[in-house]
């Protein structure tokens, strides 16, 4: 890895939330092609972390790179300029639209008259074509492009968050915790997922609590700390138990 730079990376971050210190001097490198999982305890800093990465919020101190280049997200629509979407772990779908509505949400498709002058009106036939195409490119099933989200399952639902970040990533993909509260069989459709988004060429940030998942998923596997990354293993150098041990302090990085 070390003749590579890294597409993004994080130096130093430093945020607070009032008194309480979120962020302590965290770091970050994400590599081409690669499937970096986050991990740490409840309230140690790896949604900030990716929240800083996305233009969600900016941090007090530290730098963001991206290809090499210093970068500031005022707004997660920076992020989404410079290629980089976010799957949230509260996640953000508007369940009364339908599925094709969903993907292209903020990025709707207006009809255009014969001088291609723009109609406000939403050219829905290509946004529902073009989804169903991205569908059936990540290989997701759905029922229909056209149903409402709210009818879908919380996994379909989940694939449909997931989906919208792969359509639209140039760069890369971060994903919060997206199989929380899911059931086995939509665990690993969205596993599946994000398995084909690393094989399209796009490196994803993958932050999970199940282990089971982040060993069989995971490229490297960043470990987090109070604030701090405190080492990066891979499930090739170290067992479950070896980077759960690490991240609650029970044994040193
Ligand atoms: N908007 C906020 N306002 C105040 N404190 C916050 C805010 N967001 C996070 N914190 C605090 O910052 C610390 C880090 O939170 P963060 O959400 O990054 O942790 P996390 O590693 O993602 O935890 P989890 O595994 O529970 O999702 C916690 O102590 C949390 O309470
Ligand atoms: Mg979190």
């Amino acid at each position: 890895m070390n003749d590579v730079a890294p597409i993004l990376e994080a130096r130093g971050l430093v945020k607070s939330y009032g008194h309480v210190l979120a962020l302590r001097g965290a770091d970050l490198e994400l590599y081409p092609q690669e499937i970096l999982a986050i991990i740490g305890d409840n309230g140690a800093g790896k949604s900030t972390l990716i929240k800083a990465l996305s233009g969600a919020i900016q941090p007090d101190e530290g730098e963001i790179l991206l290809d090499s280049e210093p970068v500031h997200f005022r707004t997660p629509r920076d992020a989404r300029r410079a290629g980089i979407e976010t799957v949230y772990q509260d996640l953000a779908v508007a369940p009364s639209l339908d599925i094709a509505s969903n993907i292209f949400l903020g990025r709707e498709v207006r009809r255009t008259d014969p001088l291609g002058r723009v109609f406000r009106m939403l050219d829905k036939r290509t946004m529902r074509r073009e989804a169903a195409r991205h569908f059936a490119e990540l290989k997701i099933g759905v029922q229909s492009i056209t149903q409402p989200v709210e009818d879908l399952s919380g996994g379909q639902r989940q694939g449909v968050a997931v989906a919208r970040a792969a359509t639209w990533a140039q760069r890369v993909v971060i994903m919060d915790e997206p199989t929380a509260a899911l059931g086995v069989k939509e665990t690993r459709q969205v596993l599946d997922l994000i398995s084909r988004v690393r094989e399209r060429g796009l490196p994803v940030i993958l932050i999970s609590h199940d282990m089971p998942n982040v060993f069989e998923l995971a490229d490297r596997i960043q470990i987090m700390r109070l604030g701090r990354r405190v080492a990066v293993v891979t499930p090739q150098t170290h067992t479950m138990s070896q980077a759960v041990a690490i991240m609650t302090g029970a044994e040193a990085a």
